[in-house]
């Protein structure tokens, strides 16, 4: 895949249906059969008044199932009180949440995609960080007490508060099945908890769930194990993984092949279902010694289904100075997304921005509908469209 980005070379023009049929076939997930091989990335909202989805949410999802996708990745959702973000980013816990998530699974469903909720816990990364008041009054844990280094945050956690929260993963994805959820996607990406434990720098931790990466993925996969001891073997867990962290895009937890097999084995042998590989730009060559991707690479190391994300049909990054404010259209891109699925690269192609501006986006995709399909722009985050 190629390893530029010229925008100026950007050719307006929409490639014709026929070009990206492979993105309109069927796909096994671990047993759970998409109609597609397009994906809702998650995006958090804020809009769960005290955690609770509400039926604006459930128009919304039910809008893109409607619109043909896949499969839809739920914005984040906090397994228990540390983990939560803000007050209004809902709960996978509690009579009342898990009530407004059967709301809103059973008409996805019913329009014909799949849907995971995504487990979103905080760790020691706070709103603070990024400059957003916090709207809770909770006590954070992470691995070390630490979500990078130089940003001390909350308190290193003790084995026994691991071991809770470890169940705390493994109750809401049994609850999450219990509303009607096809499965989860532990988000294990962006320096939050999961990730807090597998970048060195932000554990420090002597004991089993620190050290080489081998430990340090011992959080993540006691969590998988839990969830599909709690849920069922046949429930869906996918994880989300990334190198960047909110604090700090350069990050890497891995530098080589052979480092990311390390990562991805003790993952693998827990059960995961399949990996979502989260980069700016999915198409970006990852270690200097190929030009793959970082989703090709995970593809070809875990021998797992991988969901690829970052800049599909869009012209910026979402982390890019001005990438929440715009995104015109790149057809392109889309063209890469298609032959990196026919070449086995990677297997599902998730789209956030330009989702969130094209409701029908897989639809159009389907039936070669695709003039008229609009650019991304900030107001598409102002309301739940
Ligand atoms: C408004 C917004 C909210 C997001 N919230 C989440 C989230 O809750 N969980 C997550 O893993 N990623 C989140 N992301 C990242 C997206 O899932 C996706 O990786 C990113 O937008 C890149 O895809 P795109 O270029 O297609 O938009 C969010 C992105 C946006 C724009």
């Amino acid at each position: 895949m190629a390893d530029f980005w010229q925008p100026e070379m950007e050719v307006q023009q929409i490639p014709r249906p026929c070009d990206h049929e492979v993105l309109t076939s069927g796909f096994d997930l671990g047993g759970l059969r998409l109609r597609n091989r397009i994906v809702m990335a998650p995006m958090t909202r804020e809009c769960a008044p005290d955690g609770v989805p509400t039926l604006e949410m459930a128009r919304y999802y039910a809008r893109r199932a409607e619109g043909g996708v896949g499969m839809i990745v739920t914005e984040g959702a906090a397994p228990n009180e540390e983990g939560r973000f803000g007050r209004n980013v809902p709960r996978l816990y509690g009579a009342d949440a898990l009530a407004g998530w059967a709301r809103v699974v059973a008409p996805v469903k019913a329009a014909g995609a799949a849907i995971l909720a995504q487990i979103w816990h905080v760790g020691g990364f706070t709103p603070s960080m990024i400059n957003m008041p916090d709207s809770l009054d909770v006590s954070r844990v992470s691995p070390s007490g630490l979500a990078a280094t130089g940003y001390p945050v909350g308190t290193a956690m003790t084995t026994r508060q691991i071991a809770r929260t470890v169940r705390d993963y493994g109750q809401a994805a049994r609850q999450a099945r219990e509303v009607g959820f096809d499965g989860v996607e532990i988000h294990a990406a962006h320096g939050y908890l999961p990730d807090q434990f597998f970048w060195s720098e932000s554990n420090l931790r002597k004991d089993c769930y620190g050290g080489d990466i081998a430990a340090r993925c011992r959080f993540a996969a006691e969590v998988i194990h839990e969830c599909k001891a709690q849920a069922g073997s046949d429930f869906i867990v996918t994880l989300r993984i990334s190198q960047w962290k909110q604090l700090d895009f350069q990050a890497r937890v891995v530098g080589t092949p052979e480092e990311l097999s390390d990562w991805l084995k003790p993952l693998v042998a827990s059960g995961v279902d399949g990996f979502h590989v989260s980069t700016r730009r999915f198409w970006d060559q990852v270690f200097s010694s190929s030009g793959a991707s970082l989703a090709s690479w995970v593809r070809r190391l875990s021998g797992r289904p991988v969901i690829a994300v970052g800049s599909a049909l869009l012209d910026r990054d979402f982390k890019a100075a001005d990438g929440k404010k715009r995104g015109a259209l790149s057809p392109r891109t889309l063209q890469w997304a298609a032959d990196a699925i026919e070449d086995g690269e990677f297997d599902l192609i998730a789209f956030g921005r330009a989702l969130l501006a094209n409701p029908d986006l897989a639809q159009r995709l389907v039936s070669g509908e695709v003039a008229g399909l609009r650019d991304y722009d900030r107001s598409y985050l102002e309301t739940l469209k």
